[in-house]
């Protein structure tokens, strides 16, 4: 289990990283590791998650105006979750190919994007008090325990009053698995739910994917403020 915890301390974790995303193809088969068949599940069950925060009692009800696509690639997520649910998306991509690609991809929708963004998470700074959602799927295996703190910390402060995270990820039975393909970790439950306190993050919603293939991870969903 240490293996992880070592490969995040290598020199070469976010340069391989990058090297693995400059050679895949701007599609959502690409986006998904080959596994594009899931995509429709993977969406109806994030919609699933998020939609009554949305449409919840006044009080407790999350805003609909603007949320933050974070590793956003080619946008699938701001496609088919976030754009037609609120009234502007900003995406926030490492890799520039695939924010090129993001507008003829999302077709009309991108008409409500605001900004596409091309930073890596370990340095993006959101505008304080800005987005009603915070989506990162599939992309925090590629921060360094301590970056993932520190980002969380600064979208706990890019969140309006009110405001969620949300975070979609692959989770490891036990501890920090390396992935060499693509240089990512897979982290446990327990140890993403460490990393929630540091930030100062609660969880308030947690949930399990249904109807994903038995060979993959399982994959959870979390609101966090
Ligand atoms: C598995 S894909 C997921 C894309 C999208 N979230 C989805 O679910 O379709 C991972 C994405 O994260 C991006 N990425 C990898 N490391 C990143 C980093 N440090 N900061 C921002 N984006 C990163 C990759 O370029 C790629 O677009």
């Amino acid at each position: 289990m240490a293996q992880g915890k070592d490969a995040m301390t290598k020199a070469t974790f976010y340069d391989e990283a990058k090297t693995y995303w400059e050679d895949i193809p701007p599609t959502v088969n690409g986006m998904l590791g080959g596994y594009g068949t899931i995509s429709s599940a993977d969406v109806k069950g994030s919609i699933k998650f998020i939609k009554p925060m949305l449409m919840c009692e006044w009080n407790e009800r999350v805003g609909s105006e603007k949320a933050l696509d974070c590793g956003a690639g080619i946008g699938r997520v701001s496609k088919h979750v976030l754009l037609p649910l609120f009234q502007s998306v900003d995406l926030v991509e490492q890799e520039q190919k695939f924010l090129d690609e993001a507008p003829s991809f999302l077709g009309e929708a991108s008409s409500n994007v605001g900004k596409y963004i091309c930073c890596g998470l370990q340095d993006f700074v959101p505008q304080p008090k800005h987005y009603d959602v915070i989506w990162c799927q599939w992309v925090l295996g590629h921060l360094t325990d301590e970056h993932l703190v520190n980002f969380f910390k600064r979208c706990k402060e890019g969140l309006k009053d009110g405001g969620v995270m949300c975070i979609k990820e692959n989770i490891s039975r036990e501890g920090v698995i390396f992935d060499e393909q693509d240089s990512s970790v897979t982290r446990s439950s327990k140890e993403l739910t460490k990393i929630f306190r540091k930030a100062g993050l609660k969880i308030f919603r947690e949930e399990v994917q249904r109807n994903f293939p038995l060979e993959i991870y399982l994959v959870k969903m979390f609101a966090l403020r």
